[in-house]
């Protein structure tokens, strides 16, 4: 495999990594996962997702990470959602961890999930939370150490405009 960095990504390096991020967004959508858009997801309207996502990068409010390799393809990204109630200033959401299918199970989305665990803890957060309608992710975030707190039966629709139930984890860091 080629070599691979993870990295933590200011709001000009995501904009220069903008066509990227949108290509691992459409190719995870297109096959299947259920990460907030339906099928057919336009190009624009992933890019115009991106655009809020660093955007947010910008305001302070996400920490954004990439996995890339060394020609600077984006494979993989996550991001960690600090934006919280005056009541939750320890705690944060993880969210969109997403690998180009041509890149998974070689190890992207655990080197992803232990950053974005590293960068909770620099930045004092030590309550993180997600939902997640994968069974990969499932099995990714137990191996991890994510404690399992229950099933929403329903939560969201698959691209494809079925149904799915939403498993919700916690870890205290
Ligand atoms: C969930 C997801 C991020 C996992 O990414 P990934 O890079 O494939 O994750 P990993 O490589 O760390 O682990 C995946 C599997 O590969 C295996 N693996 C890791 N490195 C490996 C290696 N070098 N050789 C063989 N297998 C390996 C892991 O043990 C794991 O096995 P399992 O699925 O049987 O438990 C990816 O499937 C994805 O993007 N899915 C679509 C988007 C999505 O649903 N995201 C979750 C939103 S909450």
């Amino acid at each position: 495999m080629k070599e691979l960095a993870v990295r933590r990504v200011n709001a000009d390096e995501a904009a220069a990594r903008i066509d990227g991020l949108a290509e691992v967004l459409l190719d995870c959508v297109e096959g299947g996962a259920s990460v907030s858009f339906m099928l057919p997801l336009a190009r624009t309207r992933a890019r115009a997702f991106w655009q809020g996502v660093i955007d947010g990068v910008a305001r302070g409010e996400r920490t954004l990470l990439v996995a890339e390799d060394e020609e600077g393809q984006v494979l993989g990204t996550v991001q960690m959602i600090t934006d919280m109630p005056d009541n939750q200033p320890h705690r944060a959401d993880i969210a969109k961890l997403l690998v180009h299918r041509n890149a998974r199970r070689s190890g992207i989305g655990a080197r992803l999930m232990q950053a974005v665990e590293d960068a909770a803890r620099e930045q004092g957060r030590t309550v993180l939370v997600l939902d997640t309608a994968s069974a990969e992710a499932e099995r990714l975030y137990e191996r991890l150490g994510w404690q399992r707190v229950g099933v929403v039966p329903n939560y969201a629709l698959l691209p494809c405009g079925e149904p799915c139930p939403t498993i919700f984890f916690h870890k205290q860091l």
